[in-house]
């Protein structure tokens, strides 16, 4: 339940909202859009049915970054897609902010493999009046015994899919729509779906050309999945309070948009469609700034369904080219999803007419304790423990029935670590009550829930202690008896460069702990080998889809864990910029066809991670979080662990109990010292017998 910020609590709360971008990679500001607008409504390009699908900041190049210096000027662009609705067709175009004229212009062909820019939130909206007024529909839904249902039900805006073999659907744009029952205001929508009733909807024509309604279709499952504490209260009472409280405020600072936190420096940029985006990541090493990473978001994800029914067979929906995360991203100050003392950034994206739309407080950073970052006991008995601590982050993504959140984490260690957290509510079918079914699980009695995956695509473009990087799968093996393993104990591990593009598309292998290592081409560590970070992957499954479906040749950066490419500006959606309704093989397997060196180049790692989703009963009627994800570590980056000057005690987590350590016997000391009450006062000291030690 949504509730609002209590603004006078203890935790403290800041929001940058940029007036006026400060640096080259800020994002886009309210008036930056507005300017894009005016500039393209003055060239006569933005009238009548013209629709803005996306609007994205161009990144200045490398070489123009590089010699800019703060308080210096510089160019403001700003890409954007029209789509002329009367017509379908497509115009990109750059415009310069600064300059407020547009430097190009681009009218792109209407071919499948380009595809389909993404849905309009007038589109979204219209998709459901265009169902009902269709008179197939109506007496499928009346046929089924919902005709009282008809005006609330809801007819919700799909992501087609790509089949060339249903010709009806050749030179349209187009959404599929499934129905859902709402008998009153306030239920769930996604727990009553009509099965067997498909609807195409052409957005041009503005009309319904082909309704599938299926004479067999299971009865539709009306049992609600209502969520909130109206039905499921009342509230428990069990919990106690967990209050998180940072006395002397956060260890963080932010100017504009860069951040700084303990060794790590880092600017925060968002855009429409990847939301948030991280540029130059550097860790900083006695008084210098080693440069780790250039760029990293997750630029694309896939959902593909792996049911054969006519109502889920095409699903495989691209929830950044097709939906745009960052449009869809949640105003964070309407919820409670970090705790403690938060910096928010507000973020803009574009409306369907090219205005600025304000999400609030749409990325959240706080610092978090993490346990233990060591710990070790000595000989005598004494204790040294440090607490780990990271800085988080974040936003949330609702895409329909979905939420998706994107959790970057940086650890005192030098770890980077990189969390999607997929909730919200299972996409279902209705079907017969226990029978046996290969694609779907029941969440509930007649409630089918289809085998799924979400692959997600973090792009890292990496620059371990600068551009000029090399990429190794490292492995650890088991030797054969002979000569190199005498006894038979033995172990090793195997370092294959990964030196082109071909070879760098690779997939995950648990069993014998593959990593890929990203190493400088020129700087060495303390024992003389290159500095070096690892990219750990969790290595579950990549796209099941067959080779010869069309999902695989979407989808296609999928089908492995990791690619490696040889940077190049424009290469940041591994499957095209327009996902949508395409025949696919664009992004990644087209880039790499080049076959570009990854020896000492900037190189730029995408990497697939995800769960394979078979739904259970416990993810009804809303799924608790799943986590997938994978970790960036230095591995020989540093010359040691850089967690030595970490404090014994105060500054961390259980130091911020010591103010109730008197109270009902609660003590919060840690490194083995002891509470010490008085004065109406307390303190953590050290034991007695220990002092005396000394
Ligand atoms: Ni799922």
């Amino acid at each position: 339940m949504a509730h609002t910020p209590d603004t006078t609590h203890t935790h403290g709360k800041r929001v940058s909202t940029p007036l006026e971008a400060q640096h080259p990679l800020d994002p886009l500001t309210a008036g930056e859009i507005a300017t894009v607008r005016d500039v393209l409504v003055n060239a006569g390009l933005l009238k009548n049915r013209v629709r803005m699908t996306l609007m994205l900041p161009v990144d200045p190049p490398k070489a123009t970054l590089k010699r800019w210096k703060p308080g210096k000027p510089f160019e403001r662009r700003a890409f954007a897609t029209l789509l002329d609705r009367d017509n379908q067709k497509h115009t990109e175009v750059i415009v310069s902010i600064t300059k407020e004229k547009v430097v190009k212009k681009t009218v792109v062909p209407n071919t499948p493999e380009r595809g389909q820019s993404p849905i309009t939130m007038e589109e979204f909206v219209e998709i459901n009046d265009l169902v009902k007024a269709d008179p197939q529909w109506r007496a499928a839904m009346e046929r089924r015994g919902h005709a009282d249902l008809i005006d609330t039900a809801f007819c919700s805006p799909l992501a087609p899919g790509y089949f060339p073999e249903e010709t009806e659907d050749e030179g349209r744009r187009y959404f599929r729509s499934l129905t859902y029952l709402i008998p009153k205001e306030g239920d769930s929508p996604w727990a009553r779906p009509v099965e067997g009733l498909i609807v195409k909807v052409d957005m041009t024509e503005q009309r319904v050309f082909k309704v599938y309604d299926d004479p067999d279709a299971a009865p539709t499952h009306m049992e609600d999945g209502n969520y909130t504490l109206d039905v499921h209260g009342p509230a428990r009472t069990s919990l106690k309070p967990i209050d998180i409280r940072m006395p002397e405020g956060p260890s963080f600072s932010v100017d504009g948009n860069e951040v700084q936190w303990e060794n790590w420096k880092l600017h925060v940029g968002f855009n429409a469609r990847e939301g948030l985006v991280l540029n130059n990541i550097s860790w900083n090493d006695k008084g210098e700034d080693r440069p780790v990473l250039t760029r990293a978001s997750v630029p694309e994800m896939v959902v593909p369904y792996g049911d054969v029914d006519e109502t889920r067979y095409w699903v495989s929906y691209f929830d950044a080219g097709e939906y745009l995360l960052g449009r869809m991203a949640n105003p964070l100050s309407l919820g409670c999803d970090c705790l403690g003392v938060i910096h928010y950034f507000d973020g803009f994206v574009n409306d369907d007419l090219g205005n600025p739309l304000k999400v609030d407080q749409v990325i959240c950073m706080h610092e978090e304790d993490y346990g233990i970052q060591w710990k070790h006991t000595d000989l005598e008995g004494k204790p040294d423990t440090r607490r780990s601590r990271r800085l988080v982050i974040s936003f949330f993504s609702t895409i329909g029935n979905y939420d998706y959140g994107f959790f970057w984490y940086f650890y005192l260690d030098g770890s980077i670590q990189f969390e999607a957290k997929a909730t919200g509510v299972v996409f279902a079918g209705s079907g017969i009550p226990g029978t046996p079914n290969p694609h779907n699980t029941e969440m509930a009695p007649g409630l089918l829930a289809p085998i799924h995956q979400h692959i997600f695509s973090a792009r890292l473009d990496v620059a371990v202690d600068g551009e000029d990087n090399t990429l190794h799968e490292l492995e650890m093996v088991g030797i054969p008896r002979g000569p190199m393993n005498p006894r038979g104990n033995a172990f090793t591990w195997s370092d294959l460069q990964l030196k082109d593009e071909q070879n760098a598309q690779r997939l995950a292998n648990g069993l014998a702990g593959r990593v890929w290592e990203v190493r400088s081409a020129h700087r060495k560590n303390y024992t003389g080998k290159p500095t070096a970070f690892w990219l750990i992957p969790e290595g579950k499954p990549v796209l099941l889809a067959q080779p010869d479906s069309t999902v695989y040749a979407r989808a296609n950066f999928a089908t492995k864990h990791l690619w490696g490419t040889q940077y190049a500006e424009n290469e940041i959606y591994p499957a095209g910029l327009y996902p949508s309704q395409s025949s696919g093989w664009q992004g990644l397997p087209t880039w790499t066809k080049a076959n570009r060196s990854l020896d000492g180049e900037d190189i730029v790692l995408w990497h697939q991670f995800g769960p394979t989703h078979l739904p259970r009963t416990e993810d009804w009627p809303v799924m608790p979080v799943e986590y997938a994800g994978f970790w960036f570590k230095p591995h020989g980056f540093l010359d040691q662990n850089p967690t030595m000057d970490l404090p014994e005690d105060a500054r961390s987590a259980c130091a911020m109990q010591e103010d109730d350590c008197c109270k009902d016997g609660g003590c919060g000391c840690c490194s083995g010292r002891v509470c010490k009450c008085g004065n109406g006062g307390c303190a953590c000291g050290k034991p007695k017998s220990a002092a005396k030690k000394k």
